[in-house]
């Protein structure tokens, strides 16, 4: 079994969806959404000239933003490659950018430290043997389904255990392997999802970890994996599967696409961003967050704020993230908890008024301090010889720890309250 215990650690990572359809500007399922021909698709290809790529930048912001380790589309579903792949001409290199664009991105992010993830696309809009199944932009062309019935899926399979071979053979160590999409389930009638059989999953995860021992490898070729992959959702508790917990990273969105989107309008504010970053760690899972790049190759300026803000709260907090799980004791209302051996960090999602009563921990805590400025929180516990306290205070028992609060929010997007557990 591979070591997850650096995943487990590090808790937050960057995603990044960037290909072709950044030109369109219209979410990556364009192709598919709008079903679009390869001719017509083409332009997105010839106009792809990302003059401003500066994959130190991205490295840069993403460090500041106190993510640990990054996930980059190698392939979308689109079958475009950022990468100088043998196996294609449709790659990076052939179009106006002229270069491969993933090797600079690889140095550039692990010259900051972070641990490397490829996505790679399963299924294909581009391969000429990709079934045209219910996702496929000419699903709906009578006659080019027809035609391409006699499509021979092993022929791409082999074109998919190949790229992933150049993929794991020439970037160095890769520590995150992130294949989509599972989708053997569907079935359109004419067509079928593919599933593990179409890709020879077994195979294909036995090269990985030959190639790469160290790896971790997703959920989505539906045969296992090391870790789950709720997507856009944030689970309602620890994740559970045959009644026993397991290691999940959810993956969201800063606005709902994974591209770029240009007119989008469902950006996240970073407050609840940051709350499903503690959200996912209070559950012992990750978070990776997505950003997709525009055309000329940056992150654009809604990106970057909300970047530059979760990382001036990680700055204060992030020993409340990294190295922290899930913790056995209930959090009040409003409230996350999250735990390090015997340090208890409360993240308060509600500003209440004066007081926090945590039930169960009073004979537990040593001290309590607001994490951001090391100021202490005064805390007490009702005294079991005066029962008239409890009756004034509304009931609560005598294990019952209450923290006393100013009444006015600390301006932190969501404070933290560091408990030191008695050991
Ligand atoms: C989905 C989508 C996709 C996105 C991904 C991220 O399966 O097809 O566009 O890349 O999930 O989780």
């Amino acid at each position: 079994m591979p070591d997850k215990s650096w995943f487990l650690h590090d808790r937050f990572g960057l995603f990044i969806h960037w290909g072709i359809y950044s030109v369109a500007a219209r979410h990556e399922w364009i192709k598919s959404r709008e079903q679009i021909n390869d001719a017509d698709y083409q332009k997105y290809f010839d106009h792809f000239d990302p003059d401003l790529y500066d994959p130190a930048a991205w490295a840069q912001e993403a460090k500041n933003a106190g993510m640990k380790y990054f996930v980059v589309t190698s392939k979308h579903h689109d079958g475009f490659c950022l990468w100088d792949s043998a196996m294609t001409d449709y790659k990076a290199t052939n179009t106006p950018a002229k270069r491969d664009l993933l090797t600079p991105m690889v140095d550039a992010f692990r010259n900051e430290g972070f641990k490397v993830g490829f996505y790679h696309s399963v299924i294909d809009w581009h391969h000429p043997e990709f079934s045209v199944d219910g996702f496929h932009p000419m699903r709906d062309d009578v006659e080019y389904r027809t035609a391409s019935q006699n499509r021979d899926i092993t022929k791409y399979c082999e074109y998919l255990h190949s790229q992933t071979r150049e993929l794991l053979t020439q970037f160095g160590k890769i520590d995150l392997m992130w294949f989509d999409f599972s989708y053997s389930k569907r079935d359109w009638g004419w067509a079928k999802g593919k599933g593990a059989a179409e890709w020879d999953a077994d195979r294909l995860i036995a090269m990985v970890r030959e190639l790469q021992p160290d790896v971790l490898i997703n959920d989505r070729l539906e045969i296992g994996g090391d870790f789950k992959t709720p997507e856009q959702y944030q689970p309602a508790g620890r994740m559970i599967v045959n009644g026993q917990p397991v290691t999940w990273e959810a993956c969201q969105t800063l606005n709902g696409s994974w591209g770029y989107d240009r007119d989008n309008l469902d950006w996240k504010p970073v407050d609840m961003l940051i709350r499903m970053l503690v959200d996912a760690v209070s559950k012992d899972g990750n978070m990776l967050l997505n950003v997709g790049p525009n055309a000329r190759g940056e992150f654009e300026p809604r990106a970057l704020e909300r970047l530059r803000d979760i990382g001036a709260w990680l700055r204060l907090h992030g020993r409340a993230i990294y190295g922290c799980g899930l913790s056995d004791f209930t959090p009040p209302p409003d409230c996350r908890f999250t735990q390090n051996g015997n340090r208890l960090y409360l993240h308060i999602f509600s500003w209440p008024f004066r007081h926090l009563h945590l039930s169960g921990l009073g004979p537990r805590v040593d001290y309590a301090q607001f994490l951001h400025d090391g100021s202490e929180v005064k805390m007490s516990v009702i005294d079991p010889h005066q029962p008239a306290q409890n009756t004034t205070l509304g009931g609560l028992s005598s294990d019952t720890l209450t923290l006393e609060l100013p009444v006015q929010q600390p301006d932190i997007v969501v404070p933290v309250i560091e408990l030191f557990l008695k050991s």
